[in-house]
């Protein structure tokens, strides 16, 4: 048991920013029993900036930050008890005698702490470093135990993306501009390049593709080349190795090496020309891992241009890559984004298998297909992509977003690997045998040699990387699944927990209830049953608005109208998406009563007054959830005030301030669905809480000066369909009302409009005494990194809260709002909470 004054050491933590992210190796507390260490680390035959070079001195810092002790590094065999790391080879010809090891795979390590020395011995010098970080993640997570084990990766492949832009900027990035890139180039100062590699490294992570799918071919140009000689040389210490996305037009671009007429695979020119590109690029880095290619699709170049198949297409790169070792990731995401929905059987969803249809065992070896987890795009939750079970004779890695594109922008909590999991874990019963998906992607189902998993992850300048402390869970437990898809969500977290913040058991309980209960919540208030994340899929992917799913060719249709909702992808009647299936999962899913309630949206169009297996309508199974999604993130702010004193406050405000945010826009979320459904199915909520707001004063019924109503546009992204913006974009608006609610105190929540574009000022008085201030500037100081809107919408709806407000009967409230720049000073509504409301 721990004493009191271990734990109440633990508020006199300095600030952080959180750039060390799990690696902090933060000292530990004294009360903590310390091991004996050896006094010295052997970092065997090492080479300066090899990877076991780069584990002695992680060793070294490690442990003097953990203990306070200064070991020296030796680079030959000691007989004295020391750290030994090094590879198995190298152990073996330094002390003459092979290590006692099991067979490692490529990447594996053995750890033995069970004698006076400590062995750390990798198959390769990745591998060495590998086990060197487990060893420090132990000893930071105050694990003394004696351990003999050899650790190997479930796949070779285990990579990150990142879709980083030429100029600096990220596509679907929320945590500040690229580390990579900056005015078309390949930057000139690594340090942070470094510090990406070394969180990398820890996880196990050896891919790192640094620009975006979307590509531009002057990433190829002789000064950039240079410039990823730069990023290897950074990343190499680590065992990271740089890939880099390909424009399939290149060639007829004229940015570099000569303008081809055409980008025809099976042409010699262009075989040629991708060969020449390849060849300088290795002569500068010569550990290249590979090209990731997003071809014919969302408006990009491919070979079905030529009326050439996929294949040809990833097989143009492969081959040019094989003569020096490197991978072809090859995207699946291949699909028209012009389909008609007055088709009926027309679904986005079949474009996968379609696409690949005819093409399994025609890709070169070095080819993997890179499939994104849903049919879709990374929706809140989808069925397994049916690729997975069609490509028996071709190497395929699960591609996931650790940025949270549809999921929150950061800006909300998410700990995704539940929802990873829901695919990793899927049996899809090829054959009639176990195959789950993790087992076919690290080839084991179908015996292929290659294979494994990327993430997009597309971490920025920020000091906190993603934009949110909380977030970069998200990215450990990542690197931890792609070591090991079988492993537990809750205990990656537990251990990271402890690793960013502290051992206190406070905290981490608190971060695991939170974050484990995050996702359902997330997925309650943004979209049920399977129907994706309801969110605007025309703007900013970030807040609610429905109805723009459907009515364009983009696909992510829910075919909601005034009775009925939810896509017929069904053989019998519908898309025939679920023909794509294996018989035994074809056949759950093309029956409605075995298709399970959160997916039967996705599955099968039924009317809002269907009943689900667990006995409530379509309905008002929508409007409970998002009512209870949005009570649990009210419950974040609070949870984790139990926290102060135990983290440091920097990491403590600014997690405060995202989560209490979230706790806002999940009622501007939960709102937004739940109205606009009402509105369409005119069905009434069983609880009478849809459009009854009693704790409510709307800003337009206030009475207004300088200020006029506006209506907003999704109206459902507004209480009562209507805001207030000031009369002018210069002048002060004042909106008063007098108070009828009882005596008391309450929490008093106001929701306004935060655009880009202008930082509005409000304050807030009551009988003329000041409750409380705010400035709408979330978005351009960037304390929120979404992607932000120019219009009052879901996007830009949130909500300020002032704690325990008491009033009187008859108290005169009064709001005035100083507009700035495009930004009239918006107002929604005030509401008055009791204790134990929400609203
Ligand atoms: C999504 C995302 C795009 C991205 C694309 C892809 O559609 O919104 O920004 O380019 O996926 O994965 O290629």
């Amino acid at each position: 048991m721990l004493s009191l004054s271990f734990f109440l050491t633990f508020g006199l933590v300095a600030a952080e920013t959180g750039i060390n992210a799990w690696l902090r190796y933060a000292p530990l507390p004294s009360a903590m029993s310390h091991p004996t260490l050896p006094a010295s680390i052997v970092a065997l035959n090492t080479s300066a900036n090899s990877p076991v070079d780069t584990a002695g001195l992680e060793l070294q810092k490690g442990i003097s930050s953990i203990f306070g002790k200064n070991l020296t590094i030796a680079s030959h065999s000691s007989t004295s008890a020391s750290i030994v790391v090094g590879t198995v080879s190298e152990y073996a010809s330094a002390y003459g005698q092979s290590p006692k090891t099991p067979q490692l795979e490529n990447d594996g390590f053995w750890l033995n702490t069970t004698g006076p020395s400590v062995q750390i011995l990798g198959q390769n010098e990745r591998g060495a470093l590998y086990g060197a970080f487990e060893y420090l993640s132990m000893l930071a997570q105050g694990n003394f135990s004696k351990v003999a084990y050899a650790s190997n990766p479930a796949a070779p492949v285990r990579w990150v993306n990142q879709w980083d832009n030429l100029d600096g900027s990220i596509e679907r990035g929320y945590g500040g501009n690229s580390i990579f890139f900056t005015n078309g180039l390949v930057v000139n100062t690594t340090d942070r390049v470094s510090q990406y590699a070394r969180l990398l490294a820890s996880i196990g992570i050896n891919g790192v593709v640094v620009n975006n799918v979307n590509a531009n071919s002057s990433l190829l140009s002789p000064t950039n080349v240079a410039g990823l000689g730069r990023l290897a040389d950074a990343f190499r210490p680590y065992g990271v190795q740089v890939g880099i996305s390909l424009d399939f037009a290149s060639p007829t671009e004229g940015l570099v090496y000569g303008n081809l007429s055409s980008y025809d695979p099976l042409d010699a020119g262009v075989i040629s020309w991708w060969q020449n590109v390849t060849d300088t690029i290795y002569r500068t880095v010569p550990d290249f891992a590979g090209y990731l290619v997003k071809a014919d699709s969302e408006g990009q170049p491919g070979p079905l241009t030529d009326n050439r198949t996929l294949a040809d297409g990833a097989n143009l790169f492969a081959n040019a890559l094989k003569p020096h070792g490197g991978i072809l990731m090859f995207r699946a995401f291949v699909y028209n984004d012009m389909i008609n929905e007055t088709d009926w059987k027309a679904d986005r969803a079949n474009a996968a298998v379609q696409f690949f249809s005819g093409l399994d065992g025609k890709f070169a070896d070095n080819v993997i297909i890179q499939i994104k987890y849903g049919p879709i795009d990374f929706q809140i939750r989808e069925p397994t992509s049916p690729l997975f079970a069609y490509l028996q004779n071709t190497s395929t890695a699960i591609e996931l977003e650790v940025t949270q594109e549809y999921l929150g922008q950061q800006c909300h909590l998410v700990y995704l690997p539940p929802l990873w999991k829901t695919v990793l874990d899927f049996d899809l019963r090829k054959n009639h045998q176990p195959s789950l998906v993790r087992d076919i992607i690290t080839g084991k189902r179908f015996n292929r040699p290659l294979g494994g998993s990327a993430a997009v992850v597309n971490v920025g300048l920020n000091d906190t990387w993603l934009g949110s402390h909380l977030s970069m869970s998200n990215l450990y437990a990542y690197g931890r699944l792609a070591w090991n898809w079988a492993e537990d969500p809750e205990a990656i977290l537990e251990d990271w927990t402890r690793l960013t913040f502290s051992p206190d058991p406070t905290v981490i309980q608190t971060i695991t209830n939170l974050s484990m209960s995050s996702w359902p919540a997330y997925e309650n208030y943004s979209g049920n049953l399977g129907i994706q994340t309801l969110t605007d899929i025309l703007y900013t992917h970030f807040g609610p608005n429905p109805a723009s799913q459907d009515g364009n060719g983009w696909g992510q249709w829910t075919r909601a109208d005034g009775k009925t909702i939810g896509m017929d992808r069904t053989v019998s009647n519908g898309t025939g998406f679920s023909g794509q299936y294996p018989q035994e999962i074809m056949e759950m899913y093309e029956n409605i009563t075995t298709t399970p309630d959160n997916l039967v949206l996705w599955f099968h169009h039924v009317n809002y007054t269907h009943q689900l297996h667990s006995g409530e309508t379509v309905i008002q199974h929508f409007y409970n959830a998002h009512y209870a999604g949005a009570e649990t993130a009210q419950t974040f702010p609070t949870q984790w005030e139990g926290l102060q004193g135990k983290i440091d406050a920097e990491r403590y405000n600014e997690t405060l301030f995202r989560l209490t945010y979230q706790a806002g826009h999940s009622i501007v979320w939960r709102d937004a669905i739940t109205r606009f459904y009402h509105n369409l199915s005119g069905i009434a909520d069983s609880q009478s809480r849809v459009t009854h707001h009693p704790w409510r004063i709307e800003a337009e019924s206030m009475k207004l000066e300088g200020y006029m109503p506006y209506t907003v546009s999704p109206f459902e992204t507004a209480s009562n369909n209507t805001a207030i913006v000031t009369s002018s974009n210069s002048t002060m608006g004042t909106a008063s009302a007098v108070l009828t609610f009882p005596n008391g105190t309450y929490d008093v929540g106001v929701n306004f409009y935060d655009l880009l574009g202008g930082q509005s000022k409000f304050n807030l008085n009551i009988n003329n005494d000041f409750v409380g201030q705010w400035t709408a500037d979330n978005v351009e100081t960037g304390r929120l990194g979404h992607a932000p809107s120019v219009y009052l919408d879901g996007h830009s709806a949130t909500r300020v809260t002032f704690r325990n407000v008491t009033i009187k009967k008859g108290d005169r409230l009064e709001i005035t709002g100083t507009p700035d720049g495009i930004e009239p000073a918006p107002l929604d509504y005030v509401v008055f909470l009791p204790k134990g409301v929400v609203d």
